[in-house]
């Protein structure tokens, strides 16, 4: 067995010196797949560090997926996944390298959807049978194609109580840029807006495109001061009455009310952002607020959560004052999503299969959360406490440790576990403890398991 030595400093802990050295020497290949490491005591005498310290690198090795643990034989390299190592390490790439990349045992991540559980071969069929349809070969209405219009507001007014004429919904290629464009025609009438604290960053650096001044409602674990409002100037405001973005609280339908009345006696309008209303798991999703009152309730949706993020395909309900200028103002303008997408999603719609894949991916999503839930109490005890955990495709985790966000994200990170900041989410309104976004849609349940008992050992 060969044994290695580098030398360490005094720059950061040993243990990490050792982890990242023998990471690159994986990765450049000077150890090759399944090259004996030396033992724990072996390395540890070599580089004059204590064993708990050689111990502590292979465990991360271990947990990232670049070393193994054979019982009674020692430690070896395991082969490298080819997508990482090319990301770290491909020659032929020449483009300015930034960062390293890390490679991670679990991504947390949020912005994505299950993929097992994707309707794969309904979608291929119907999207290859829209492939010989002479309507595919043009650009399409720059509004969205009616057929998916009609099929979109059949689905608010059962799913979502909002009554609808197909010809007042715009299709779009995604939330962020609806609101641009519709920032455009509400920046001569209003110049400024009143958006979550903590809220969608998204949405705020939309508004900022067209200078908009910020005012802020402060919104808690418990939901939304909307008692703040009257203190407030602006008429226009971005809200995400659903599943709030990031607190994950629902408005009750009290709130839902005094906003709507609030509007209405400032006759300015509400940017109702309904993202993923489509997952609530502990009772029926509540009605939205254009439900209540569409007068002056602008509602977004999109297939982002619900569906698939890489289809880019949103839509917004206009009320009719600004329908009308927004259709003079774009008619120009060419359609922003494909037409593929939205004939096949159409299909999709009509043939029952998009009400068929909610109620699949509810339950999936329920499942992946009860058992996050589950596992998070069980490590973390009382070291935590979760949040929004009712709704959506993440929750966040308050840690009641001493330790500050990004201790706990790049500890995670030492672990192989990529973990999100809310950080971002905040104006001014911030947390006393931080609070780490956890997704887990794409996560098996053993992925689950394997991430939360990881961040225990970052953590505790
Ligand atoms: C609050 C909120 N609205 C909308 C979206 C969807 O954005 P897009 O339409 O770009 O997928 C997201 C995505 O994360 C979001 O968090």
């Amino acid at each position: 067995m060969k044994n290695i030595i580098f030398h360490l400093n005094d720059n950061g802990p040993k243990y990490k010196q050792i982890y990242e050295r023998l990471k690159s020497f994986i990765e450049q290949g000077d150890l090759k797949t399944n090259e004996p490491l030396p033992s724990i005591r072996q390395l540890a005498d070599s580089l004059n560090v204590s064993r708990n310290t050689t111990l502590m690198a292979y465990e991360l090795l271990v947990a990232e997926g670049y070393i193994r643990g054979e019982s009674r034989k020692g430690y070896f390299v395991n082969e490298l996944e080819p997508l990482l190592y090319q990301e770290t390490h491909n020659p032929s790439d020449y483009h300015e390298q930034t960062k390293p990349v890390q490679p991670f045992c679990i991504d947390f991540r949020a912005d994505v959807v299950d993929q097992q559980h994707f309707p794969l071969k309904t979608w291929r069929r119907l999207s290859n049978q829209v492939l010989t349809v002479k309507d595919c070969f043009r650009y399409g209405d720059p509004f969205g194609e009616l057929c998916l219009r009609e099929q979109i507001a059949g689905y608010l007014f059962q799913s979502r109580g909002v009554k609808t004429d197909p010809n007042a919904i715009v299709i779009g290629s995604s939330t962020q840029q609806m609101l641009i464009y519709l920032g455009h025609i509400l920046k001569d009438e209003f110049q400024s807006i009143i958006v979550e604290d903590p809220g969608f960053d998204g949405a705020r650096e939309a508004f900022q495109f067209h200078r908009f001044m910020f005012e802020t409602l402060p919104v808690y674990e418990t939901g939304a001061e909307l008692s703040h409002l009257d203190q407030m100037k602006s008429r226009l405001i971005y809200v995400t009455p659903s599943h709030q973005s990031p607190m994950g609280v629902s408005m009750t339908i009290q709130q839902r009310h005094m906003l709507i009345h609030w509007v209405n006696k400032m006759r300015g309008y509400i940017l109702e952002d309904d993202y993923d209303s489509e997952y609530r798991y502990t009772q029926k999703p509540f009605p939205a607020l254009a439900s209540i009152d569409s007068t002056r309730v602008i509602y977004l949706g999109n297939f982002s959560k619900s569906f698939l993020p890489g289809i880019r395909l949103s839509y917004m309900v206009l009320p009719k004052p600004l329908l009308d200028r927004y259709k003079h103002q774009f008619r120009l303008f060419e359609s922003t999503t494909s037409i593929l997408n939205q004939l096949t999603m159409a299909k999709f719609m009509k043939n029952g299969e998009w009400i068929r894949h909610l109620k699949r991916m509810r339950l999936v999503y329920k499942r992946k959360m009860q058992h996050l839930v589950t596992v998070l109490n069980k490590e973390f005890e009382q070291n935590i406490s979760i949040i929004g955990e009712q709704s959506g495709l993440f929750l966040l985790v308050k840690v009641h440790l001493n330790r500050s966000e990004e201790w706990l994200i790049e500890s995670a990170c030492a672990y192989g576990v990529k973990v999100y900041p809310t950080s971002r989410y905040f104006v001014k309104n911030y947390p006393e403890k931080p609070m780490i976004k956890l997704g887990f849609s794409h996560l098996s349940f053993d992925d689950i398991q394997l991430g939360v008992e990881l961040l225990k050992k970052a953590w505790l």
